[in-house]
């Protein structure tokens, strides 16, 4: 199997993730900050050894601003259930995954209005009329840091200069860059940062990170045990406990530690150098090729190697089952999860199928695709 479909969920992981899952689960996995016994420490300390991963990688010195999840997704709901109010207004942009615009969506039962800020049709967002959309009511600006569709990139920086010239807060949408883009959150204009565990960061699936500036409080979504203050029946306003209730994914987050490390032991800017150039191979062959719609930037500076293509008036399900089942190659079909953005490119009825290279793709592999690809186009 070639697998391509690393914008989902990466594969394979580095050897050392699995150990550390299955070391956590043999030899000490109880239950981390409840009882005292040493399994039980071993458990907590390997919490903040991921934290502490974490803010390496980000440039973040408290550990405890960074919170674990469950995913991206429940990032995102913490992040903006947790800061926006009634009669509150949003500020978004038509390239959001719906794991930002369902829970936009659902948030206007509550009275909260959203502006999408449209996207050109290859996915670029325009930080003036980001700024053009803000009210006197606005709460939060959130997009995406790079669309899970078109690979395009927002600009992070300008976006979240002008959210902090008007007193408002900013998040961002991570998924698609966490641990593949550097990122320092310590220079960044940036107030909360959601990131699965599972895709650039190398970790288990079921493992998710919300990064909270310390100037940021949010309300809770959930209440619970926490191993603190276990006397009250208040959930714990100290950081992480107030977020992180019940028990958590140690043997996930074990494993998240152990591919974060090794994101940092290969360097990240070397990792990402490897993969860009593949990508920018796919990439270039993939536009001169007579049949195939490429979406998104063309040029590799605007985008990361999220590619999604259409091959004439092909269905793209069709298109992704055949790659799969005759040729062994592994993409997402269909519609990403982000309708708002498939309508921007105009792709809502077509779908894309994409390509999403990882660190362990090959140029042989990338160069299969492309001559299969080739081939397709002949149908
Ligand atoms: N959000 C993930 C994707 O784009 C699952 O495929």
């Amino acid at each position: 199997m070639i697998y391509m479909d690393n914008a989902a969920t990466s594969w394979p992981k580095p050897e050392p993730v699995y150990a550390a899952v299955l070391s956590c689960m043999r030899k000490y996995g109880a239950n981390p900050g409840r009882s005292g016994h040493r399994m039980a420490v071993e458990a907590g300390n390997i919490l903040l050894y991921t934290r502490e991963m974490l803010c390496q990688l980000f440039s973040i010195e408290n550990p405890f601003r960074m919170i674990f999840t469950m995913n991206a997704t429940e990032s995102l709901n913490l992040a903006i259930k947790g800061c926006v109010r009634p009669g509150d207004h949003v500020v978004s942009t038509s390239m959001e995954h719906n794991s930002v615009a369902r829970p936009l969506k659902e948030l206007e039962k509550w009275d909260v209005a959203t502006t999408y800020v449209k996207a050109d049709s290859q996915g670029r967002i325009d930080p003036d009329d980001i700024r053009r959309a803000i009210r006197s009511n606005t709460r939060l600006i959130v997009t995406t840091h790079a669309s899970n569709v078109t690979g395009t990139l927002v600009p992070l920086g300008e976006i979240g200069k002008i959210a902090r010239e008007y007193g408002i807060l900013y998040l961002v949408d991570a998924a698609q860059t966490a641990g593949i883009i550097p990122i320092d959150l310590s220079q960044l204009p940036v107030d909360m940062m959601a990131m699965p565990g599972h895709k650039g960061l190398l970790g288990p699936q079921g493992t998710g990170v919300l990064y909270i500036a310390p100037h940021v409080t949010l309300n809770q979504l959930k209440e619970g045990g926490t191993g603190s203050q276990s006397e009250s029946l208040e959930q714990p306003d100290f950081l992480p406990d107030r977020y992180e209730a019940g028990t958590m994914n140690t043997p996930g987050i074990a494993g998240l530690g152990a591919g974060i490390n090794f994101i940092l032991r290969n360097g990240q800017n070397r990792l990402l150098s490897r993969t860009s150039r593949i990508e920018k191979f796919f990439l270039e062959a993939l536009l001169h090729i007579p049949g195939i719609k490429v979406y998104g930037p063309t040029k590799m500076e605007e985008r990361i190697g999220v590619i999604s293509i259409n091959i004439k008036d092909f269905d793209s399900t069709y298109i992704s089952n055949l790659l799969d089942k005759k040729y062994g190659i592994a993409v997402r079909g269909a519609i990403h999860c982000a309708p708002l953005a498939h309508k921007t490119i105009g792709t809502l009825k077509q779908g894309t199928v994409r390509f999403s290279p990882g660190i362990f793709n090959t140029l042989d592999e990338v160069k299969i695709c492309i001559k299969v690809l080739e081939q397709l186009t002949r149908l």
